[in-house]
């Protein structure tokens, strides 16, 4: 993974399940990370989550810990200023922060949909916005959604995410037309706090079984050798690509599939 060795990068997101374990894995190769997340306490617990138990001959550093609240464009924008700032140098952003919503469309209150739009979508369009003029000149520069394989094919009940991570894969798309070098990554279900996202409507709450669910570490670490292979599209574990395959040849298969989750 000596890709990462000394490259600048910027996770949001990095206080969750999959961002403290990117931090983790990023650091072991050697990255120079500046961490962003929601709570500050969330923040720092992931920071020494990423420290523990290092064995890496190389590690990295972790070079700043920004807060910032992503649904907010003004601080979305304070956080582009501040890595500006302190990482005029940056190589690579991987835009992971992200939240859940489930339930039928009309019983979703219209503040949370704004609010899921704002964090999955927009604010990965903004920050990408104000940081490319810095990222354009960099020989390694890279830029890293993570999507998710409801951004492949939408099941029922989960439209608003799907539509932002849909979103992420169309806007990743036309960056690479652009020319720049763009992964977009498609995780499976994973096991983290995204699984407890709000629900809306009646019946009970559903919850998608634990024999079905990936777990992190192996997540990011084949989502980190891709982005090291600077993939367009990265697919981390074989249930991912499984996924991926059947939405695009026999997408009829989905529905009773999404009676399980
Ligand atoms: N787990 C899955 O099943 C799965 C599958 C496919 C794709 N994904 C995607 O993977 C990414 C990471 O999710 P996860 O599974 O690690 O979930 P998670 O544990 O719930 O982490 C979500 C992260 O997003 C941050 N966040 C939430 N609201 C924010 C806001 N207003 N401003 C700034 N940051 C905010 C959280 O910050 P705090 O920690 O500070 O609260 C947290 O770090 C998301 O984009 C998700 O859609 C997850």
């Amino acid at each position: 993974m000596s890709t990462f060795l000394r490259r600048v990068v910027l996770l949001t997101g990095a206080g969750g399940g999959l961002g403290r374990e990117f931090a983790h894995q990023l650091l072991a190769a050697g990255a120079d990370l500046i961490l962003s997340s929601h709570h500050p306490h969330r923040l720092t617990a992931a920071a020494e989550f990423a420290a523990h138990h290092q064995t890496s001959p190389h590690p990295g550093r972790i070079r700043a810990l920004l807060p910032a609240d992503l649904s907010d464009p003004a601080s979305c924008d304070r956080l582009a200023q501040q890595v500006m700032h302190v990482a005029p140098d940056l190589d690579l952003i991987i835009h992971n922060a992200g939240v859940g919503l489930y339930g039928p469309l009309n019983v979703i209150p219209p503040a949370a949909i704004e609010r899921l739009l704002q964090i999955n979508l927009h604010a990965p369009i903004r920050l990408t916005a104000a940081l490319l003029p810095m990222l354009r000149h960099r020989p390694n520069g890279q830029i890293v959604f993570i999507s998710s394989i409801l951004g492949r094919a939408a099941l029922p009940n989960i439209s608003v995410y799907s539509a932002a991570k849909f979103g992420l894969r169309g806007f990743a798309s036309g960056l690479a037309a652009d020319g720049y070098c763009v992964s977009t990554v498609y995780p499976f279900f994973t096991q983290t706090d995204i699984l407890d996202a709000p629900q809306y409507g009646e019946g009970p709450p559903r919850r998608v079984p634990r024999w079905l669910v990936d777990q992190p570490r192996p997540v990011v670490r084949a989502s980190l050798a891709g982005i090291a292979a600077r993939r367009r599209h990265i697919f981390p574990g074989w249930k991912a690509k499984l996924f991926a395959v059947v939405a695009a040849v026999a997408p009829d298969l989905l529905p009773p599939f999404s009676r399980l989750v």
